[in-house]
């Protein structure tokens, strides 16, 4: 089968596009015929050997997929030959990836894809959305009626939390920067947007919540906890999911005393039946259109190390070329 594949971590280069042999379902896995895929940040630190993880050489990348069920291991019971399916969190401690033709996927990790749903909205809101799902519902526990700020809305994290925070019937302010990116973010669903480059967040967002907001999400790699421990309200929380080596300042006083929660994770060390909770719901909104993947591009799998530089240009470099995912077609 064709794959996007490492031999050895660092940059986009080390990428080869190439044949590999399919791999067989084992036990509970299934094997699946990849229709698309989308590309995540974690990939690129992975690859580049920014997170130190196992991996089995030659290591295909990537997480994401959707695709069909082309055969089932001896142990599968919820899925069989035919069935279409989405998934994430492969490729991460000592899985293979899924930038491939084919890729076999432990059941616990696969999810129905409702009818009307293309491939490609599939794959682009599967680690992204169990991400928003984690943090808004069993994190933060977001409630129907409080504010909620998300810096970046309209990358591919901050997209799916403005629409699943509208979802579970919230009020939505958030950030961008540049006009296009604020209209985008007003599409998702958001109630307020800010323009992060030429309004000052802190000033709008006193307009826009005086009292405060309920869940301040961060999605930068390097969290300004003044700007945002100053803009939660009484008992607000905060979620952290970003920025491995960022160690910035942070106002202890005036934290406890409002009563806030500080709460971090990050998405690949849930549970299977935590991930199957938020893919569930992703599952419905969806096919109520209440969610919708943000797809800012769509190349063939063959391009795969040129997606790994346009995101890490994007997410690390702060370029802002992209405004969401970029989803690859075997
Ligand atoms: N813990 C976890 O489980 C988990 C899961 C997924 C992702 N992550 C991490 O979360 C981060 C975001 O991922 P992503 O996929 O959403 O990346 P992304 O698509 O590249 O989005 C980055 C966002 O940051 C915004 N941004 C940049 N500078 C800003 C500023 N000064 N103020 C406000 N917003 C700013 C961008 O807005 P503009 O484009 O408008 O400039 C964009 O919306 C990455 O570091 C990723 O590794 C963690």
């Amino acid at each position: 089968m064709k794959a996007a594949y490492i031999e050895r971590t660092g940059p986009p280069e080390n990428i080869i596009f190439g044949e590999l042999a399919a791999p067989k379902p084992a036990d509970a896995q299934c094997l699946i015929r990849i229709a698309a895929v989308a590309v995540n940040p974690v990939d690129t630190y992975i690859r580049g050997g920014m997170i130190k993880m196992q991996l089995p050489f030659p290591f295909i990348i990537g997480c994401d997929f959707a695709g069909t069920v082309a055969e089932t291991g001896p142990r599968v019971r919820r899925f069989k030959p035919g069935d279409r399916v989405w998934g994430s969190n492969q490729g991460l401690l000592g899985r293979q990836g899924t930038f491939a033709e084919y890729a076999s996927v432990d059941e616990c990790w696969l999810y129905p894809t409702p009818a009307g749903i293309g491939e490609e909205q599939a794959a682009a809101v599967a680690l992204v959305g169990i991400t928003a799902h984690l943090g808004l519902v069993r994190e933060a526990r977001l409630k129907r009626g409080e504010t909620v700020f998300v810096n970046g809305g309209s990358g591919g994290v901050g997209s799916a939390v403005v629409q699943m925070a509208k979802a579970i019937g919230a009020r939505v302010i958030t950030t961008a920067g540049s006009d296009r990116k604020l209209e985008l973010c007003r599409k998702l669903g958001a109630d307020f947007v800010i323009n992060y480059k030429t309004q000052n967040v802190e000033t709008e967002l006193k307009k826009l919540a005086p009292a405060g907001v309920n869940v301040w999400w961060e999605t930068l790699r390097e969290p300004n906890f003044d700007l945002a421990v100053g803009g939660l309200a009484a008992r607000g929380r905060m979620v952290v999911m970003a920025g491995r080596e960022a160690r910035p300042p942070f106002p202890v006083g005036p934290f406890y005393v409002k009563g806030c929660a500080l709460r971090g994770f990050v998405m690949f060390m849930a549970t299977p039946e935590e991930q199957r909770a938020g893919a569930e719901d992703i599952n419905r909104w969806l096919g109520e259109g209440k969610l919708k993947a943000n797809i800012d591009r769509v190349l063939p799998l063959s391009e795969a190390a040129a997606a790994h530089r346009l995101q890490e240009e994007s997410t690390i470099g702060k370029s802002g070329a992209l405004s969401g995912k970029i989803v690859l077609k075997p």
